[in-house]
């Protein structure tokens, strides 16, 4: 990437990944960022450069708020302002999704698919584009069983959510897209807290395992701390990996890797390169909280089959008021994927950036969540 003044256009810029990626690229001063945000969104996008202020004085001058939305053809409102930006922006950062596990087809086709042409379109008449870093998911690998090599998409595999369906179908445009753009692809895992702070925004993932022992284990402390908890089973057991990782983590790769040389046409897992196995995962957090840990592995594959029987699905959802977990959740104890890294840690070389091990952060993030989800 050329050096001096970097002028780059973020969408979804006010969200979980966002911000901190907005507060990292702020770092360099010469770099100018667009933010794209809804109408809707302002006070909140306003808010969040008044918190920059604090540690980044210049931070209302190298940040610009414009009126967009993932559902305009022409992604931002004003056209006029629209062909000013075509002639400066010189990177566009797609993170704008509808990302949630339960949404329905329609909605996610809409935000994820529409949105991503969208965005897709605006960066065609960007006279001084260099590359558009395009944030996809590791779970447009959907239940792909085997090793998934960061070149891959259309394998076979089957989607048991609309989220993972419609950010694998925005990524099959983005691949189309090019053939005649630069773009680099970017798949983060399951994205976690902060590993230094623990800070995150909702619960999400495997907060939903962990924080109904954390609120039980609030309520049996008030009688006696001598209760003991116990974490009855690890669902996925040893066969199955858990692929999350740090948000840290994460936006250090996607700052990192989006200033390097070469990166057009490729895509980047961006996970930690030796997961855990779903039992691991559990033991650690059970160490960590003081919970007896679980005393048997549940192998959830018989439990993802069923939920594929018609109807089945539907009836699971009606229970998520009482279970307080989308049931998509399940399927990600089951599906038997190994991400491969390679290009992630060959554009990593020479930076001092690695993925932290849980272990080291996982008393992190259940301080935080104690603090704030419990
Ligand atoms: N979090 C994860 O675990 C994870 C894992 C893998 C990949 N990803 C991907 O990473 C990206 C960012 O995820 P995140 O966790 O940061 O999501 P998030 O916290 O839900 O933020 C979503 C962002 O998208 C914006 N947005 C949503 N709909 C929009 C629309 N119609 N028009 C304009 N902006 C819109 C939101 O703006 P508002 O502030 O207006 O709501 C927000 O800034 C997504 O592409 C997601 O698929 C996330």
């Amino acid at each position: 990437m050329p050096r001096g003044k970097r002028i780059v256009l973020i969408t979804g810029g006010t969200g979980f990944i966002g911000r901190r990626l907005v507060k990292k690229l702020l770092l360099q001063k010469q770099t100018h960022i667009y933010l794209v945000v809804r109408r809707a969104s302002f006070s909140k996008a306003e808010r969040m450069i008044e918190k920059l202020m604090l540690e980044f004085p210049s931070a209302p001058e190298q940040i610009h708020i414009v009126s967009g939305d993932l559902s305009k053809p022409t992604l931002l409102e004003s056209a006029v302002e629209s062909a000013q930006l075509q002639e400066k922006v010189q990177e566009v950062f797609h993170l704008a999704a509808h990302y949630e596990l339960g949404i329905s087809r329609e909605d996610a086709m809409k935000a994820n698919v529409e949105g991503t042409l969208h965005m897709l379109n605006f960066a065609r008449g960007c006279e001084k584009l260099n590359c558009v870093h395009y944030v996809s998911t590791l779970a447009v690998a959907g239940d792909y069983k085997g090793i998934w090599h960061e070149d891959m998409l259309l394998a076979g595999q089957q989607f048991d959510n609309h989220y993972a369906y419609t950010k694998f179908l925005a990524e099959v445009e983005v691949r189309e897209a090019a053939e005649e753009l630069p773009v680099a692809i970017y798949r983060p895992g399951v994205v976690v807290g902060d590993s230094i702070s623990g800070e995150m925004d909702k619960i999400d993932g495997p907060y939903y395992l962990l924080v109904p022992f954390m609120k039980l284990q609030a309520l049996t402390r008030s009688i006696s701390p001598l209760i003991p908890i116990f974490f009855p089973v690890a669902p996925g057991g040893d066969r199955i990996k858990c692929h999350i990782v740090p948000v840290d983590y994460v936006v250090n790769c996607l700052d990192y890797i989006s200033r390097k040389k070469g990166i057009e046409g490729k895509t980047f897992s961006l996970t930690d390169p030796n997961p855990l196995s779903m039992r691991e995962f559990i033991d650690i957090f059970c160490d960590k909280a003081g919970w007896v840990r679980p005393a048997i592995n549940l192998p959830t594959d018989p439990l993802v089959w069923v939920l594929r029987l018609p109807g089945i699905k539907q009836l699971a959802q009606s229970l998520e008021p009482i279970t307080n977990m989308p049931v998509e959740m399940i399927h990600y104890t089951a599906y038997g994927t190994k991400y491969d890294t390679t290009n992630t840690k060959e554009f990593l070389k020479g930076s001092d950036i690695s993925c932290p091990a849980v272990k080291s952060y996982a008393g992190k993030l259940l301080a935080y969540a104690r603090r704030y989800f419990v």
